[in-house]
């Protein structure tokens, strides 16, 4: 049986990832701190090893790890979008909060969990479409991203000479508790279940890159483009209302 290990299962696309591996025979191990969802989960299916850790606890990651056997795929998906509401306010706690869930926690998970990882598997970052583009109120969430996008280029590099491929993932709007708390309109929203299936499949095809839904990330792509100053127009009368 193949084995895939999910960060941020207990919730959203996560979750639906379990079930999608599920489905397709896979054995999962489901990560997440929530011990009441992790276990409905271990309910489902004998299949799944539910293993609770703070992700910005490198303590707790490296505990987690020794109870983790060999891996076919490693999915860091945990994540946590806030906004900076006043930029003249600037919130340094919360930037360095989620900097530290969405970014700093991978170099931790990567050391104690890439060497699980057998030749020929897979690494799959799960970063966001907002990196395409500058947002508004999204500079913690946007910089953390960006910051994933660059660890996985680079990632490629290196883990290519030892038969590891690296999937990096851009999902535009996806149904979760995540945008559940947005206060905006979220073109294209996508269910988790939809997320899930073009990831599964991305993977399995041992895709570098995977984007979607393509109408909304291939028109932030020709958004980008365009010189600098359309954006800031267009985001600056979108901001307004
Ligand atoms: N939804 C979207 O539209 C969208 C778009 C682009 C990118 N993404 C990215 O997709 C990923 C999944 O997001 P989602 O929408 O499925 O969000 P979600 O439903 O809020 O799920 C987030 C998951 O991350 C886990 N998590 C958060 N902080 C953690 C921590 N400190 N330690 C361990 N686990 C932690 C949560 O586990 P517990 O609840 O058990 O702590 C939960 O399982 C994130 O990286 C997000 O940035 C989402």
């Amino acid at each position: 049986m193949k084995q895939v290990l999910i960060t941020g299962a207990s919730s959203g696309i996560g979750e639906a990832l379990v079930h999608q591996y599920l489905k397709q025979g896979w054995q999962v191990v489901a990560c997440g701190r929530n011990d009441a969802r992790l276990q409905q989960l271990s309910a489902v299916s004998p299949a799944v090893q539910p293993l609770r850790f703070d992700i910005t606890d490198p303590a707790q990651i490296a505990a987690a790890a020794l109870q983790v056997t060999q891996l076919d795929v490693l999915i860091l998906n945990a994540g946590d979008c806030r906004y900076i509401d006043d930029v003249m306010q600037f919130d340094g706690e919360l930037f360095a909060s989620v900097i530290q869930t969405n970014l700093i926690s991978a170099g931790y998970l990567l050391q104690h969990l890439l060497p699980k990882l057998k030749r020929g598997g897979q690494l799959v970052v799960v970063s966001s479409s907002a990196t395409l583009l500058p947002f508004t109120r999204a500079q913690a969430y946007g910089a953390s991203k960006a910051g994933l996008d660059y660890l996985a280029a680079s990632l490629r590099l290196d883990l290519q000479q030892y038969d590891i491929g690296v999937t990096l993932v851009h999902p535009g709007f996806i149904k979760t508790p995540l945008t559940d708390k947005n206060d905006f309109a979220m073109p294209f929203l996508q269910s988790a279940e939809q997320a899930a299936q073009r990831i599964y499949r991305g993977v399995q095809q041992g895709r570098m890159y995977l984007h979607f839904p393509k109408r909304l990330t291939l028109l932030l792509k020709v958004l980008a483009l365009l010189p600098d100053r359309v954006w800031y127009w267009l985001a600056g009368r979108m901001d307004q209302a």
